[in-house]
């Protein structure tokens, strides 16, 4: 008898995900009588039942457009915002699985996904998932698809700001996305040459980044481009970060409820105090090196558009093998890109897992190599 298989798009939307619901599928069409339907808006659509059948005529000409034609929410099973308040719909979300009597559901997205599809996996569901992220933060996979885009869009951004920099003699920020790691903001910086990168693995100093600009313009360049990820901090800032969450994991050690909540107090203040900082960096580097200084937020143009070649090879790659493992009753697990091949890696292992760049990765080694300063 052929399966039943669901399949939805959560979390941010990502540069290749029609690809991989088109790959989804048309394998899953040419394997006799598996037929997929789609629930709209992520995990809020299943909850709500609100459901698109994947007919040939819906997954023809998606391959090349950006955003998903399923929609997408940050909506988390268990913490779904129903009637003014966060109510857990997990059980819903399962009553529909059964009631479509589905035999797997795919689910596409980043880190917040995971841990949800950990969450349905153990509620019963046979569950399977996609890695997709323009911030390329998924664990255990080398590659995450909306990366390899977002990277070459940030990439030529950094391309127009020079020559504009140049003509001005001034400095340009550019803030790239990347929250918690910053893969995305790195690897445009390397590749667009830019003379400041700051990911929020490295905290900053201030001061290193302003003598680096004043040092080019000593050696004669009087234009700079610091390429900042929007999780990119200063080191004082970093520290005080680092002592709540000591002070909030103590306090959850030795069960004291007051301290707990200061502490997380303390950091959702720390959080609000972040907002704005790359254009405060902006000003500050304007007053230490006397030179005229812009901002440029790159902001979810980074997100939208077309999928470059390799996301959606990528896209293809993952979501036939989705299927392939689907109907090998193969579930619990992330289509893993690793080397040439895919590997199915179970939720456990890699939910509530960050890629965050390592301090000694070959691209930071490399950048210091070509003389651009990372702010430490
Ligand atoms: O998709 C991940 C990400 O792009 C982050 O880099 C960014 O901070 C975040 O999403 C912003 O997304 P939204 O505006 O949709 O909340």
């Amino acid at each position: 008898m052929g399966k039943h298989i669901g399949i939805l798009t959560a979390g941010g939307d990502s540069p290749g995900l029609n690809a991989a619901i088109r790959a989804i599928g048309k394998a899953a069409r040419s394997f006799q009588d598996t037929d997929v339907i789609g629930f709209r808006d992520g995990f809020r659509g299943m909850m709500e039942n609100r459901t698109v059948r994947l007919t040939s005529e819906m997954l023809s000409g998606i391959l090349t457009i950006g955003g998903t034609i399923l929609g997408t929410s940050r909506d988390k099973p268990h913490r779904m915002p129903v009637g003014g308040k966060l109510m857990d719909m997990t059980d819903v979300i399962v009553a529909n699985y059964e009631k479509h009597l589905l035999d797997a559901l795919i689910c596409l997205g980043g880190g917040g996904t995971l841990k949800n599809a950990l969450h349905l996996k153990n509620a019963g569901l046979n569950i399977i998932t996609l890695p997709k992220t323009i911030d390329n933060d998924v664990a255990m996979t080398d590659a995450a698809f909306g990366f390899d885009t977002a990277l070459g869009i940030a990439t030529e951004a950094i391309d127009r700001l020079h020559s504009t920099a140049h003509s001005h003699h001034r400095i340009i920020v550019v803030e790239i996305m990347g929250h918690r790691a910053g893969w995305l903001a790195l690897g445009a910086g390397i590749a667009g040459g830019a003379d400041v990168i700051l990911i929020p693995e490295i905290p900053y100093h201030v001061e290193t980044i302003a003598d680096a600009i004043r040092q080019r313009s000593v050696s004669g360049k009087h234009f700079s481009i610091v390429a900042v990820a929007e999780g990119a901090v200063a080191h004082e800032y970093a520290a005080q970060i680092a002592a709540t969450e000591a002070a909030l994991a103590k306090a959850k050690t030795d069960g004291e409820k007051s301290a707990k909540k200061a502490a997380k107090a303390k950091l959702r203040e720390l959080e609000a105090q972040h907002a704005g900082n790359t254009l405060r960096l902006a000003q500050r580097l304007e007053e230490l090196t006397g030179l005229e200084t812009r901002l440029t937020i790159l902001g979810h143009l980074q997100r939208g558009g077309a999928p470059s070649a390799a996301d959606r090879l990528l896209a293809t790659q993952l979501g036939t093998e989705a299927i392939r493992l689907a109907c090998k009753d193969i579930f619990g697990v992330m289509v893993a890109k690793q080397g040439a091949e895919t590997r199915a890696v179970p939720l456990e292992e890699v939910a509530g897992q960050l890629k965050t760049v390592p301090l000694h990765h070959e691209w930071i080694e490399s950048a210091r190599r070509v003389g651009t300063s990372l702010g430490d």
